[in-house]
């Protein structure tokens, strides 16, 4: 028996897993002190009444013979795929229910999609980025080239066509950034991908974060449907971290070697998924009724007041940041030079903030910091001035 040595290249642990030792290791040390947690991006606002409601009656349904379900069709229930149908058209984006697959969230959709691309690929990764797109390419031994994100760009990097590449991903809203590409600058990608042949994995997952006139999803891109796989989901959306549920669209018109990658997604994932639970479907459908969509905004309402009282004091401290606008996170500069492990370390010693650093998502995010805004009102203005107080005394 031979191991799969490519996760030898991986670093030791997930960045958030290390993170949580950290705190926790700090915790044991420190019982006394309240932890305030803007690192890993999740939330805290309940699910909404119209989605607990859904389940509480789904959970009935379960629970009489007459209504009882057992497997559901691997790709999702039609009432659900209609009700995402409907959401993209209300955006002007027509799709089919069939190029859409409910699944357990837009994690294990980026990481399984890969079974259906060669090892052969070579793909472009933002640099800083969020460490699955990485860690899920070393797994599988897929040559890397980065795409660096700077101040320069505003950490929107362009496409280069000196650097050719097979599979691209892209994140908008970006995390770790918060930055978020506009319609040109889709356009221009989509561009680029079509005249390389190459394949968009675009990860849409913030989407519902975006109040300026920007893109939601790739699709309102023209020809984006012959170069891009669309991943979302309802974890920030609508709460859904820990419910799981999320969806990905595979669009018909997408065909590589004479071979339609939606047909394939189909056959991946009819041998190795069993669909996602009917109660959480019918719970995810809650979020698309109109009810469900005026309280999940609320929710995002409320986090978007978290991420301008984040911005509002990094403003005050003089301290270059994006994000936090159309998007929970926010991207800051590390104050006085310091490192992002070395400003982690004085964060969460001398205040009991926990953020996370811009190195753990890659080399050009040293010297960088993300802090989320998934907290609660109360915690997140404590969190700030804990962290003004340390800023101005550093
Ligand atoms: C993050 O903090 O970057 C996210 O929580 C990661 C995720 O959604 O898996």
């Amino acid at each position: 028996m031979k191991l799969n040595r490519n996760y030898f290249n991986l670093q030791e642990s997930y960045l958030f897993s290390t993170i949580a030792h950290k705190v926790e290791d700090y915790q044991k040390k420190n019982p006394e002190q309240k932890i305030i947690r803007m690192g890993i991006g999740d939330v805290t606002r309940p699910l909404c009444p119209k989605v607990v409601e859904a389940m509480q009656q789904a959970a009935l349904e379960m629970g009489q013979e007459s209504t009882f379900r057992g497997y559901g069709p691997e790709q999702g229930y039609a009432f659900l795929r209609e009700d995402i149908r409907g959401y993209y058209a209300n955006r002007g984006v027509a799709l089919q229910e069939d190029e859409i697959f409910i699944s357990d969230g837009a994690k294990s959709d980026l990481g399984n999609i890969l079974d259906l691309f060669s090892a052969d690929n070579s793909v472009l990764i933002p640099n800083p980025v969020y460490p699955v797109y990485v860690d899920t390419n070393v797994m599988a031994g897929r040559r890397i080239s980065y795409l660096f994100a700077n101040r320069e760009n505003q950490f929107l990097p362009m496409p280069d066509l000196s650097q050719p590449a097979d599979i691209i991903y892209l994140c908008s809203p970006n995390n770790p950034t918060g930055a978020v590409y506009n319609k040109e600058q889709l356009a221009e990608w989509v561009r680029y991908a079509r005249k390389q042949h190459a394949l968009i994995l675009f990860d849409a997952a913030y989407e519902a974060f975006v109040q300026d006139p920007l893109p939601h999803s790739i699709f309102e891109i023209e020809g984006a449907k012959q170069c891009a796989i669309e991943f979302c989901s309802l974890s920030k959306t609508a709460g859904f971290t820990g419910t799981r549920c999320g969806y990905t669209v595979v669009p018909n018109d997408l065909v590589f070697e004479n071979a339609g990658l939606n047909k394939l997604w189909l056959r991946r994932q009819t041998t190795k998924f069993n669909g996602v639970p009917y109660v959480v479907q019918k719970a995810a459908s809650a979020v698309f009724t109109e009810e469900g969509q005026q309280q999940v905004r609320q929710n995002i309402a409320y986090y978007q007041q978290n991420a301008a009282v984040i911005s509002s004091t990094l403003q005050e401290l003089g301290i270059w940041f994006i994000g936090g606008r159309n998007s929970p996170y926010i991207w800051m500069q590390c104050p006085k030079g310091l490192g992002s492990w070395q400003f982690f370390d004085i964060l969460l010693e001398k205040c009991g903030v926990v953020g996370t650093p811009g190195s753990g998502f890659g080399s050009a995010g040293e010297g960088y910091f993300r802090l989320t805004a998934f907290g609660s009102h109360d915690d997140t203005k404590e969190a700030m001035t804990r962290f003004s107080h340390i800023i101005v005394n550093l």
